[in-house]
Formats: C-alpha cells, sequence, structure tokens
C-alpha cells in the first residue's frame, strides 16, 4: 500500500508545480481537473496493485510447485485445455478429412491420434487406446463414423454415419400385414405411425446427442473435438445406396405392439 499512496502524492504536488506558473483565468478548469485525477488516479493505481500482487503470487505458486512436485508448475493438477494433445490440436486448427481420410486414423499408425466421427463430427480418442486402439474393445469404432452402430449395437454390419430408418428400432413393428381395415382405419393407422417415427427419430438424435456430449469433454474431458468429416460431392457420402434394413439386433429390441393396437 505504501508505495501507491507515495506515488499518488507524487502525482499531485507534480500537477500543483506545473499548475502554479498559469494565469489566474485557467485556474478553475485546472484546479477540477486536479480533483478529478485525485478521484481515479488512486483507484486505478489500486487495480495495478492488486494485479500485481496476483502476478506475484502466481509466479510464486509455479515456482514453489515446480520445485515441489519436480515436474509440475500446476501442483499436479492437470485440466484438459492444458494437455499437449489439446494444445497441438488447437494449434493446428479443426480437421477437414474425407471419410476414406479418416480411416488412417484407426490406430494402426502409432504416430497419428486415434480419432473416430458420430454424425460427421471428429473427436479424439487417443486418451482410451485400450477402448479404441487395435484390438481394443472397441475398436472397431476408430478410423470412420459409425453412428448407425452407435444407435444400434450392431458392430459387425452397422460401422457406418447412415442413420437413414435407424428409427424404426424405435417404433413398433406392424403385426397386421394383411388384414383388411377400412379407409378409416387406415387412415388413423397411417397418422399414429407418422407420429411414431417423429418420436422414433427424436429418440435416435437423444442418443446421438448423448454419443456426443461424450466424446465432446465429457468422461472428465478424455475426449475432444477436432473437426469434420467433408461430405461434399464426390466424398462418397452419396455412395450409400438403398436405405438399409434394420440390424438382427436392433429388430429385435423393437417394442411389440398390444393386440388391441393392431386391432
Ligand atoms: C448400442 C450398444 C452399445 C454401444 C454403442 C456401446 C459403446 C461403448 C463405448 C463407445 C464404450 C467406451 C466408453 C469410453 O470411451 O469410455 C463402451 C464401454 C463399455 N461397454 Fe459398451 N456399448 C454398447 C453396449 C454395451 C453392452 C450391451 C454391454 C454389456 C454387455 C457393454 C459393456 C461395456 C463395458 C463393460 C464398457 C466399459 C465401461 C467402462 O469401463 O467405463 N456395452 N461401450
Ligand atoms: C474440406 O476439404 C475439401 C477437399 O477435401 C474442400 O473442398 C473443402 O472446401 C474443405 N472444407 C473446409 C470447410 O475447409
Ligand atoms: C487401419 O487402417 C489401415 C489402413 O487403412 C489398415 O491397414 C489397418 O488394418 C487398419 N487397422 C485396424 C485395426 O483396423
Ligand atoms: C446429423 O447431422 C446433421 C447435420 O450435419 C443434422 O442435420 C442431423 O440432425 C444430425 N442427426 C442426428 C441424429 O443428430
Amino acid at each position: 500500500m505504501a508505495p501507491s499512496n507515495l506515488r499518488s502524492r507524487a502525482n499531485v504536488t507534480a500537477n500543483n508545480q506545473h499548475d502554479s506558473p498559469k494565469s489566474s483565468t485557467e485556474k478553475p478548469s485546472s484546479a477540477s481537473k486536479l480533483t478529478a485525477d485525485e478521484d481515479e488516479g488512486p483507484s486505478r493505481l489500486f487495480v495495478v496493485d492488486i494485479l500485481r500482487v496476483l502476478a506475484g503470487l502466481i509466479l510464486l505458486s509455479i515456482t514453489l510447485s515446480y520445485f515441489i512436485t519436480g515436474n509440475s508448475i500446476t501442483w499436479g493438477y492437470r485440466p484438459a485445455f492444458t494437455r499437449p494433445a489439446r494444445i497441438k490440436a488447437w494449434l493446428r486448427g479443426p480437421l477437414n478429412l474425407t471419410d476414406a481420410q479418416l480411416s488412417l486414423y484407426n490406430g494402426t499408425d502409432p504416430n497419428l491420434p486415434i480419432l473416430l466421427a458420430v454424425n460427421g463430427t471428429i473427436y479424439d480418442v487417443s486418451a482410451a487406446p485400450h477402448y479404441y486402439g487395435p484390438g481394443g474393445m472397441y475398436g472397431f469404432f476408430s478410423g470412420r463414423d459409425a453412428t448407425r452402430a452407435f444407435v444400434t449395437g450392431c458392430f459387425d454390419t452397422d460401422l457406418n454415419g447412415d442413420l437413414r430408418g435407424v428409427e424404426e428400432m424405435f417404433m413398433s413393428e406392424d403385426l397386421s400385414s394383411g388384414a383388411e381395415f377400412t379407409r378409416e382405419e387406415k387412415r388413423e393407422r397411417k397418422l399414429r405411425k407418422e407420429r411414431e417415427r417423429r418420436l422414433a427419430k427424436k429418440q435416435v438424435e437423444e442418443t446421438v446427442r448423448g454419443w456426443e456430449r461424450m466424446f465432446d469433454g465429457g468422461k472428465d474431458g478424455k475426449y475432444f473435438k477436432v473437426g469434420k468429416v467433408w461430405r461434399g460431392e464426390g466424398s462418397g457420402w452419396e455412395g450409400w445406396g438403398e436405405v438399409k434394413e434394420l440390424c438382427e439386433k436392433a429388430r429385435a429390441g423393437r417394442p411389440g405392439r398390444t393386440a388391441e393396437e393392431v386391432a
């Protein structure tokens, strides 16, 4: 505190000396300027002092932490944004890979990070090679966008990003095909089916959102977003062909429809 008081007093004296030779007509405005300086001068210095003290404390903490822990400047605490892989990715900027380019990042090349994509967004999952590396429990997710499998759980047939028709796994099976219905009944069934599909699509979105949340900083920030899959023309995206059948496992999990609903 002492230095700031000294400095502000020095300012006032300097101002007074500067003012004194001036004509008396100028005096009132100079005087008011002086009082204004007195109002904000000390408070500005006060803020500077606080910042200086804080900087000193941080420096002290960094120094002590470094000497006591031997290697960490943050007492062993490593927030996500201080991790080298993140900083590297941040400096490099967002990735823009085609599905084919993404396939190189499946963990086989030890010089490349392990990446996977969920609905076109690429995440770095290098932090968990035991899940996503070669031979890992979920290694088949790496190097591709396997969003469909993230929803259906069919890890053999559905390792792709095609979500068309996948909502049917959340829709009841139509057990009454071939039955005769009046026109009124048909209309009603159609409306019900449309409503069901809307709700089912919401469920698919929620499931996908859940995985996106996990890979984008969930799970203690182990994983993080690194870019997008490029799916412009000529990237292979269009070659998906016809809408696929729901896989066995997803079909088996479809909700049934009560006899009353079917009737
Ligand atoms: C749609 C179906 C499923 C998908 C998409 C899926 C996906 C995943 C993924 C991506 C992980 C890694 C999590 C991480 O990175 O920390 C995981 C972990 C795990 N999954 Fe699954 N899984 C599914 C179903 C199942 C089922 C049915 C079982 C049980 C038989 C199971 C057992 C496990 C276990 C034990 C772990 C390790 C959990 C941990 O250590 O945190 N999963 N799953
Ligand atoms: C991504 O890369 C493709 C070429 O592979 C390029 O045509 C496209 O403009 C890029 N997109 C962005 C957002 O950088
Ligand atoms: C990863 O991709 C490379 C190149 O496409 C391939 O040779 C390798 O077998 C793949 N590894 C795994 C574990 O899928
Ligand atoms: C997938 O991403 C597209 C945009 O690229 C978006 O329109 C769509 O709603 C997403 N689907 C899900 C299920 O999140």
